[in-house]
């Protein structure tokens, strides 16, 4: 009774081995900005088009009238750097790039590329600092690479479309002495199976199930492939990028005994199934290697293998944690069994792999966690994996092959806290204004003021410019279907 629950409680159900044929997105741009070359070959060996090519021009870039963007070129390009990064395309104004959807309704990965110029004498009194926006959704604000410790920042959301167009907007931290900038964009429409509608929420008091994933969009923090070395876009079926876990691994226990456990590589095939994780949703790379808690006598050990992932603190906004688990260590099926913690608090316990994948092993399997940003008391997310009540010695005891982190975004289509998209443009048509305002106007801006306020907040003016909400509240949850409650991971 108590596996079945928690089998019923992630609604998956593995039926047949996937065939690997390769995902061939519907929409799918890659955009060089600032190039004048038709094709950029990266060293993934992407196909980029060059913005400024006579085949692209007018295709993407829809608001650049003379004067307002600049095609930047890095007059000493650094040897090893990646050909995306020798232009950009800088903006002095507002800006947009549009690109015709085809498959709307279904998630869509934009990944903006910024590189750090060292040389852009044509803007040499301004500074880039800059806002982002996509089809009403607030991407970045005030965004500069100033904060960044790296020279190449990529940025990248998971967003709903539902319009057929996606339209990203580059707008200048301010009227005059700022610009934008972006060296290259990537808009490629996900597969279905990417976002699944349920997750189950973790908090110290609740563990339950919730909906309304598929409304929601989200921008990648982390993506880290455990035990395995970093996973370049080439070996990715998305071209994503997923690093080594070795500066996130917990090294003293803080919450009880900490092990970093061991290593485990496999060469054998990855058991792709339907209902499961398919192969867009994590490669190979990403499976084939695991860090693992391993009894090797009579007794189970009596620690966590724990990753620390700092920034998750924001409060008012929610995060999405996916874990990627596939058995690649166990000798047989039936003696894989642990607990696994989000934040310190019981997130699913007893998981049994065995079971979920039906008796396969190295059938690879995820499941999404969402908590509040502000649960974590030291500002930082933690996993754990450790073993369970029903751990068995002379066995693999606990295990976690990968762990992604997003920000979900707000329910007035940002992901910048307070900040949205109409508040960033309102407060640039404002600058517009000048410097001095006609008495009479400042006068009627004054009456009017606090009437436009209560109205056009964030999100009270979104559904023209289609942002999406979740639909489900959490707390909405909790008040109307009190008895999801008692479906916990923890309680059953
Ligand atoms: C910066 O670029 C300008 C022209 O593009 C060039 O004259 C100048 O030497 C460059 N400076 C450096 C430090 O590379
Ligand atoms: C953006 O930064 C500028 C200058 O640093 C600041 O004046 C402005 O208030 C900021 N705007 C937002 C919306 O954070
Ligand atoms: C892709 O993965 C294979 C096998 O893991 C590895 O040998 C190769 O170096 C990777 N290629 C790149 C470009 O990362
Ligand atoms: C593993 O971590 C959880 C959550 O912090 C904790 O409750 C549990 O006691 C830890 N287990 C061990 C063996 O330290
Ligand atoms: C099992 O091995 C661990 C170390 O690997 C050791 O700490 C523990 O005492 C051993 N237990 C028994 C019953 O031998
Ligand atoms: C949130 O995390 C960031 C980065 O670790 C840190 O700078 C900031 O102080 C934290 N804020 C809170 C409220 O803990
Ligand atoms: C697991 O063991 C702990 C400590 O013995 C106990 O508190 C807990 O209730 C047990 N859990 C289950 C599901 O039996």
């Amino acid at each position: 009774m108590k596996k079945q629950l928690i089998f019923f409680f992630f609604f998956f159900s593995f039926t047949a081995l996937v065939s690997s044929s390769y995902f061939s997105p519907t929409d799918h741009y890659l955009v060089s900005c600032g190039s004048r070359d038709p094709t950029i070959v990266d060293f993934d060996h992407r196909r980029f088009t060059g913005d400024a090519s006579k085949s692209a021009a007018s295709q993407f870039l829809t608001a650049p009238s003379p004067g307002r963007s600049i095609e930047l070129v890095d007059p000493n390009p650094a040897p090893n750097s990646s050909p995306l990064y020798r232009t950009a395309r800088a903006f002095t104004k507002p800006s947009r790039y549009a690109f015709a959807i085809q498959e709307t309704g279904v998630h869509h990965l934009v990944r903006l590329h910024f590189h750090r110029f060292t040389n852009s004498s044509v803007l040499e009194s301004s500074t880039p600092q800059f806002h982002v926006l996509a089809n009403g959704f607030l991407l970045l604000n005030n965004f500069s690479l100033g904060n960044e410790k790296k020279d190449v920042v990529v940025k990248e959301f998971i967003l709903r479309v539902d319009s057929d167009k996606l339209e990203i907007t580059f707008v200048p931290a301010e009227r005059s002495n700022f610009y934008a900038f972006v060296n290259a964009i990537e808009v490629i429409s996900s597969p279905k199976d990417l976002i699944t509608d349920l997750a189950q929420f973790v908090n110290s008091e609740r563990n339950e199930r919730i909906d309304g994933m598929l409304k929601s969009s989200f921008e990648t923090l982390y993506r880290v492939n455990v035990g395995g070395p970093k996973v370049t876009p080439f070996n990715d079926s998305l071209w994503r990028t997923w690093v080594s876990d070795d500066s996130y691994l917990e090294k003293s226990g803080e919450n009880g005994a900490t092990t970093l456990g061991d290593v485990i590589r496999s060469s054998g095939r990855i058991q792709y199934q339907a209902g499961g994780a398919s192969r867009e949703v994590g490669p190979d790379n990403v499976y084939n290697s695991a860090r693992v808690i391993k009894s090797l006598n009579d007794s189970v050990p009596k620690s966590n293998i724990t990753w620390v992932f700092p920034g998750i603190n924001e409060s008012g906004s929610k995060y999405l944690v996916r874990l990627h688990f596939c058995d690649i260590a166990s000798i047989g099926p039936f003696s894989l069994y642990f607990n696994v913690y989000v934040n310190g608090n019981l997130a699913y316990e007893n998981l049994d792999l065995t079971l979920i994948t039906n008796s396969l092993l190295a059938s690879p399997f995820y499941a999404d966690f969402v908590i509040d940003g502000s649960s974590s008391s030291s500002g930082s997310l933690t996993v754990s994996v450790g073993p369970s009540n029903f751990s068995l010695p002379h066995a693999v005891d606990a295990l976690l092959n990968g762990v992604e982190v997003f920000k979900m975004s707000s329910s007035f289509g940002s992901f910048q806290g307070e900040m949205c998209a109409e508040s960033v443009m309102r407060s640039w048509r404002r600058g517009n204004v000048g410097v001095v305002l006609p008495l009479l106007a400042a006068v009627f801006l004054l009456l009017t003021a606090s009437v436009i306020v209560q109205r056009k907040r964030c999100g009270v003016a979104g559904d023209t410019i289609g942002w999406s909400r979740l639909p489900v509240d959490v707390s909405e949850v909790n008040l109307k279907h009190p008895g999801l409650q008692s479906t916990t991971a923890g309680k059953l």
